[in-house]
């Protein structure tokens, strides 16, 4: 049952950070000094992932270059002796043949998304992580895998009650440990009808059923096809568990998110914490 494959949704617009993601995808906006997308990658191959399939859209070309060798960059970074800035960009490139594109071509919701990557898929489980859910400390998907036992599995967390509307809400049945047996799955209802305020964050583990449920192209909350519609429409016939993850998630497609992760992820590097922290509580938190 080793999950081996992981899909990466990159088609969306980031229309809630404009300007700066009219020419330049969200996914690569940077937490400190490194892409989003990026730390969804590592993610996953702290998971044991070895073939990373990304549902790119029109202008996320900066994707593909960012996960490719760059000829020149090495070649000007060896010339100049900067052999830790190359050792850390040629750490990157992953075997050749293990990262695939596929082009979603219209933004069809989620479901669409995951859809698309379907041909690159046999018989077998496959993790999904979002990137916009950036998760500090230990790595959700790490643990998602080391207790997956097949069928569907998400990561979940409690949220604020008047923020179920954003979130696919499960109902809980029962929990051992980290593990909850979820009952059913709703996407984005409101606070007035949420079964519970435990929402999934971006990281998944489907099994074959659901695509053939994402086949069906029905459509759900918001128009769109949803992936919380097919992975309800398996629960009768395959276990469906949420765990809940050790580490602390920001919500990077929010730019508060984005502010506290840039803030979260900067006091966790040692040459970056303690002079941010000084001037945090110096200026910053001093001026009233
Ligand atoms: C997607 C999913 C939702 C999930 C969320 C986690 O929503 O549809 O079920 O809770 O990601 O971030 P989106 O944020 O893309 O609207």
């Amino acid at each position: 049952m080793k999950v081996k494959k992981a899909i990466f949704p990159v088609g969306g617009l980031g229309t809630r950070f404009l300007p700066a993601t009219k020419a330049l995808p969200k996914e690569m906006l940077p937490i400190v000094d490194k892409p989003l997308i990026q730390y969804a990658v590592e993610e996953a191959v702290a998971a044991g992932i070895e073939e990373f399939i990304f549902v790119t859209g029109r202008n996320k070309t900066a994707i593909e270059d960012h996960f490719d060798h760059s000829t020149e960059l090495e070649t000007t970074l060896v010339a100049r002796g900067k052999l830790e800035a190359l050792n850390l960009v040629q750490g990157m490139i992953h075997s050749p043949g293990s990262v695939s594109y596929v082009r979603q071509q219209e933004a069809a919701g989620l479901g669409h998304a995951i859809w698309c990557a379907r041909h690159q898929i046999a018989n077998e489980p496959v993790a999904i992580l979002l990137a916009d859910d950036l998760i500090l400390g230990a790595p959700a998907l790490r643990e998602m895998v080391d207790a997956y036992q097949g069928g569907n599995m998400v990561a979940v967390m409690n949220v604020p009650a008047d923020e179920t509307g954003s979130y696919g809400i499960i109902t809980p049945q029962g929990e051992a440990g980290q593990l909850v047996k979820i009952a059913d799955i709703v996407e984005k209802p409101a606070p007035e009808v949420a079964p519970s305020t435990l929402a999934v964050v971006g990281r998944y583990i489907i099994e074959p059923g659901v695509f053939e449920k994402l086949a069906e192209g029905n459509k759900g909350a918001g128009g769109e096809i949803q992936l919380t519609d097919s992975l309800a429409a398996r629960i009768p016939d395959v276990p469906f568990m949420g765990l809940r993850f050790s580490g602390e998630r920001f919500d990077c497609g929010s730019k508060l998110g984005f502010l506290k992760a840039n803030i979260a992820f900067a006091r966790s590097r040692p040459e970056l914490g303690t002079e941010l922290d000084k001037w945090l509580t110096d200026t910053v938190l001093n001026r009233g």
